[in-house]
């Protein structure tokens, strides 16, 4: 009986913790969305970035899909990912560094959106001509997303 009640015990106890530790924010689900979507965009890059930089072999083939990647996720519709509300001032949300700037100027950010299209439809036209036209059109890819971080993304913490 005394085992029965340490098992019950422990059981309710791991509910409770499990509770917690999953305790969901309002707009959780759009911000993993949202954030997926970057890690796509950071995971492309990354590998586009290794072969400009001579870390990794050129490869025509690679190149060409890490840019149709980069071109096909930034032309991904946003408009679910951002609901007001989901900015990191909002201790209920799931961590995340989207200032509230973002909405307070919207659609100022459209245009930084906007930016990186345009640079990524040029890489997706470039990557596979080889290393050099890959390197050629990488620079205004960076640009765009250092240009929307500097804005509207907070420092890590
Ligand atoms: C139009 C604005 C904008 C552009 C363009 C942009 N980002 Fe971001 N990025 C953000 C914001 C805002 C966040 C914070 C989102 C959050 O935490 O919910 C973010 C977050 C990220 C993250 C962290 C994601 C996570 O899992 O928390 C990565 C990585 C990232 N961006 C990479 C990139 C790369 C690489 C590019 C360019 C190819 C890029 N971003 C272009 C605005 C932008």
């Amino acid at each position: 009986m005394k085992a029965f009640k340490t098992v019950v015990a422990s059981l309710v106890g791991s509910t409770l913790i499990c509770g917690v530790a999953m305790a969901e924010g309002p707009h959780d689900k759009a911000i993993k969305a949202r954030q997926a979507m970057f890690q796509l965009y950071s995971f492309s890059s990354g590998v586009l970035g290794a072969m400009a930089k001579g870390e990794m072999d050129y490869d025509a083939k690679l190149a060409q899909e890490m840019a149709d990647n980069l071109n096909a996720a930034a032309n991904l519709g946003q408009s679910a990912l951002w609901p007001m509300g989901s900015d990191n001032s909002n201790p209920d949300n799931l961590k995340n560094r989207a200032l509230p700037k973002i909405w307070e100027t919207f659609p100022a950010i459209a245009e930084d959106a906007q930016n990186l299209k345009d640079a990524a439809a040029v890489l997706a036209a470039e990557a596979g001509n080889g290393l050099d036209a890959l390197r050629g059109s990488m620079g205004a890819v960076g640009k765009s997303c250092k240009g929307c971080h500097d804005q509207y993304r907070a420092k890590r913490r």
